[in-house]
C-alpha cells in the first residue's frame, strides 16, 4: 500500500475592526469591507434584545443594505438572543431556513449584530450552510466585544454540556461598534469587563496594572475607560489567536480558558441563572486562590486579583459551589472531566505563576479546592478595601 501526504496551506485573515454608528449613511466600514460580483447577497441576522434597546436600529440597517452599491439585500431578520438561543437547536434551524430561502449563497454575506451567545448560533448557521458563508460579527455586549465575538469559535450546548456542538471558522470580519456596547444594561456590561481582566492575567500584566488603576472608572463605566479596556482585551484575544501557534485548539493549552473549568459547569449546575461572565468571576477567583494556596502565586498578586474582581461588582464565590453529588464530592469538580473531555487528551488547566504569567497544570487536588471554595466563601461578603 503507497500514500502520499498533501500539504494544503491556507492562510485567512482575520479582520477586527472599531467602529461607532456603523449603520449611519456615512460610515463605509462595513461597504468597504465587503466585496461583490455584481449580484452577491446580504442578509442581517438581529438579536432581538439588540433590537428593543435601539428601537431605529432594524430600520437603519435596511436602509444601509438597500445602499450598498454592487449588492443585492435581503433584508433583517430578528430572533431572540441570549442563552437561550443555545440550548436547542430552534433557532439555529430557522437561520438554516431563512437562509435557505433568501437564496443565501457562498457569494453573499451574513451580519449578525447580537450578544456572544446569539453570534454562536448565527455563527454556526453561517458555518455550516452551504459549508460556509462568510459572517461579517457585529458583537453588541462587553463580553462579546471584549472576547467571544473576535473569537473562530461558534456552537450551541447540547447533552447538558456547553458549546457541545459547533465549528471553529474565522469570520470574514468582526466589527466592535462602540455605540452598541454603550446600550447593554449596566450590570451586564460591568460584568463583561472579565474577559478583559482574564486576558490581562494571562497575557498582559502592564493590562492589568492599568485595569486595576481604572477600577474606579471602569466600576462607574466611564465610557472612554470601558473602550479602552474592550479594545486591548479584544486586540490581545484576536493576537493570540492569529499568532498563539494553535487557533483552532488543536493542542491540550488553553490559556484564554483561565477559570473557564469552573465557569461552565457553574452555568450549567445553575440552569445558566450565573451568566458566562458572572461564572467566569467565580472560576477565576477559584483558579487564582489555588495558584496561591498551591504556592505558585505569592499572596499580594492573589490578593490584588480578587480585589479587582469584588471592585468590579463580579460575584467571586456562589452557593451553586456547594452543591454535592451523591458521593459527596462537589458537583462542579465533575467539571475538570468534562473540561478535559471538550478538548480530548490530558486535562490542561492554566494556573497563574504571576500576574501576567501562566503554567499549565494537569491535575487539580480536591481537597485544596475545597479549601479554597471554603475560603473563597468566608471572603465573599467581605467589604473591598480602597
Ligand atoms: N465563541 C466563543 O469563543 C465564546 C467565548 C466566550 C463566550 N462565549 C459565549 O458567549 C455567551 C455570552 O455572551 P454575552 O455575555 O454577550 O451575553 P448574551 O449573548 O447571552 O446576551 C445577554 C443578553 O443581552 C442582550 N443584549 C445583547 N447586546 C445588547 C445590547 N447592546 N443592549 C441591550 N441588550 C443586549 C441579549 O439579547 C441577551 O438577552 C455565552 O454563551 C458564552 O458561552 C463564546
Ligand atoms: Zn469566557
Amino acid at each position: 500500500m503507497q500514500g502520499k501526504d498533501f500539504d494544503i496551506r491556507i492562510s485567512t485573515k482575520h479582520r477586527v475592526r472599531f467602529t461607532r454608528n456603523a449603520f449611519v449613511p456615512e460610515n463605509r466600514l462595513l461597504i468597504d469591507l465587503l466585496e461583490t460580483n455584481g449580484h452577491a447577497k446580504v442578509i442581517a441576522f438581529i438579536d432581538s434584545g439588540v433590537a428593543e434597546a435601539f428601537p431605529n436600529l432594524e430600520g437603519q440597517v435596511n436602509d444601509y443594505l438597500e445602499r450598498m452599491p454592487g449588492f443585492i439585500s435581503k433584508g433583517t431578520v430578528v430572533q431572540a438572543g441570549g442563552e437561550a438561543c443555545k440550548g436547542n437547536t430552534d433557532t439555529l434551524k430557522a437561520a438554516w431556513d431563512t437562509i435557505e430561502q433568501a437564496g443565501i449563497d457562498r457569494h453573499s454575506y451574513i451580519i449578525c449584530i447580537g450578544g456572544g451567545a446569539y453570534l454562536d448560533v448565527i455563527g454556526l448557521a453561517a458555518a455550516t450552510a452551504h459549508r460556509g458563508i462568510r459572517l461579517v460579527r457585529f458583537p453588541t455586549t462587553a463580553l462579546s466585544q471584549d472576547d467571544s465575538g473576535v473569537g473562530v469559535k461558534n456552537g450551541i450546548n447540547a447533552y447538558g454540556k456547553k458549546n457541545f456542538l459547533g465549528t471553529f471558522a474565522v469570520p470574514h470580519a468582526v466589527v466592535n461598534d462602540f455605540s452598541f456596547l454603550h446600550g447593554q444594561p449596566e450590570t451586564d456590561r460591568r460584568a463583561g469587563i472579565v474577559e478583559a481582566v482574564k486576558v490581562a492575567l494571562v497575557k498582559d500584566a502592564a493590562f492589568f496594572h492599568w485595569i486595576e488603576d481604572h477600577c474606579d472608572q471602569l466600576t462607574k463605566l466611564q465610557p472612554h475607560t470601558l473602550e479602552e479596556t474592550v479594545e486591548r482585551s479584544a486586540l490581545l484575544h484576536a493576537a493570540h489567536i492569529a499568532y498563539g501557534g494553535d487557533p483552532f485548539e488543536n493542542g491540550n493549552s488553553r490559556p484564554l480558558d483561565f477559570g473557564h473549568w469552573a465557569a461552565h459547569k457553574l452555568e450549567q449546575l445553575t440552569d445558566f441563572k450565573l451568566s458566562h461572565a458572572e461564572a467566569v468571576g467565580i472560576g477565576m477567583a477559584l483558579d487564582t486562590a489555588y495558584s496561591w494556596k498551591t504556592g505558585r502565586l505569592s499572596e499580594e498578586p492573589a490578593m490584588r486579583i480578587l480585589k479587582v474582581l469584588k471592585k468590579l461588582q463580579l460575584p467571586t464565590w456562589h452557593a451553586s459551589l456547594e452543591q454535592k453529588c451523591a458521593n459527596g464530592t462537589r458537583e462542579v469538580f465533575n467539571g475538570l472531566e468534562e473540561f478535559r473531555e471538550h478538548l480530548g487528551g490530558e486535562l490542561t488547566v492554566l494556573l497563574l505563576r504571576d500576574i501576567g504569567k501562566g503554567e499549565d497544570v494537569h491535575a487539580m487536588d480536591k481537597n485544596l479546592l475545597d479549601e479554597c471554595i471554603d475560603w473563597l466563601a468566608t471572603q465573599a461578603t467581605l467589604p473591598v478595601k480602597s
